[in-house]
């Protein structure tokens, strides 16, 4: 087990506020560079200004898919001893779909896109550089999964649904990638409910200060996922989801029998 986060220059994309801006921070600390991506250019340059030399930048838009490959092969261009990426990105809408009339169509799909789709194109554009990486060293690729993946919230349906969707695609990928010789460490990282500008009250008016007194402080979940990534823990979930997990949870014995039936064990 390393004590040291094993990784020396890593893409966080989601950087510009909430968990993907403190993680990043973490691994500033530890000296480690971090290439920060977000769509917000004042906070982007508000990260480089605090990370110093070990911090750059690259403002993109994830939902445009289409330009994923090409902005990917410019990030390996620019820094081909990326090592480990995080994919963090994400937003929440509620919906009530028992009111059909009250559901923008558009807007769920934006979600989905943002969420779910936008990590899988991530995925598969960035993953080759890591795969190449890893015949010299640590690589990986961790995803901000949610709580939520495991059991669903009335409240954000649409949400739920694509965290449980990826929490899936994670589970598949992370045997895949097992099956193959390179080393390539697949990561998923299940936060409770947390303070961040998520639940802020231009996008969900009211949800902000309903949820903050059941949220975990930011640094109270950044101390404890840097924790777990330092100890090369692959499935990371913290406070309510980490029960799931424990022997006899729900998560445990599902991952057992999916794990049976696929014939590998991984931990
Ligand atoms: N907070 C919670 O309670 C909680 C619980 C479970 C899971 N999570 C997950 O944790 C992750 C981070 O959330 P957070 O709570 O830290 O939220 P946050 O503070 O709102 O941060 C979201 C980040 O995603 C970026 N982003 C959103 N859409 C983007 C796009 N189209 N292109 C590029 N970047 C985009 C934002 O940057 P720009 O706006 O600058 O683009 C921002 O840096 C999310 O995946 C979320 O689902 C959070
Ligand atoms: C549902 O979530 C997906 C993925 O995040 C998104 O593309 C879609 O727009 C969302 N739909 C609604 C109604 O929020
Ligand atoms: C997309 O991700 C954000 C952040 O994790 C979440 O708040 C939102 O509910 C998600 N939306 C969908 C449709 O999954
Ligand atoms: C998190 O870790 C930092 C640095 O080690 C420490 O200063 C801070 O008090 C910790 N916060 C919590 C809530 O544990």
């Amino acid at each position: 087990m390393p004590d040291n986060f094993p990784y020396r220059k890593a893409l966080v994309i989601g950087v510009t506020s909430g968990i993907g801006k403190a993680l990043a921070e973490k691994m500033l600390q530890a000296g480690s560079s971090v290439i920060g991506v977000g769509r917000r250019q004042d906070r982007l340059d508000e990260f480089v200004k605090m990370g110093g030399s070990k911090a750059s930048a690259s403002r993109f838009d994830i939902t445009q898919l289409s330009a994923i490959p090409d902005w990917a092969a410019s990030i390996h261009k620019e820094h081909p001893d990326l090592d480990f990426v995080l994919i963090n990105s994400g937003i929440q809408r509620p919906f009530d779909f028992a009111k059909p009339e009250t559901v923008d169509l558009k807007l769920m799909e934006l979600e989905l896109m943002t969420n779910y789709t936008a990590y899988i194109h991530l995925a598969m554009a960035l993953l080759p550089y890591l795969q190449q990486r890893a015949g010299s060293g640590p690589a990986g690729i961790a995803f901000t999964s949610s709580g939520l993946a495991i059991l669903p919230m009335p409240r954000v349906p649409n949400y739920s649904a694509t965290k449980a969707a990826l929490h899936h695609w994670v589970l598949t990928l992370r045997q895949q990638l097992a099956a193959t010789s390179s080393k390539v460490r697949c990561i998923e990282l299940f936060p409770p409910l947390v303070d961040t500008e998520l639940h802020d009250d231009k996008h969900q008016p009211g949800v902000k200060a309903a949820v903050s007194p059941y949220a975990m402080p930011l640094d109270q979940f950044t101390n404890q996922t840097w924790t777990a990534l330092v100890r090369g823990d692959e499935q990371i979930p913290i406070g309510m989801s980490a029960k799931h997990f424990e022997a006899g949870g729900f998560e445990a014995m599902r991952q057992d029998i999916f794990n049976a039936a696929n014939g590998r064990v991984y931990t």
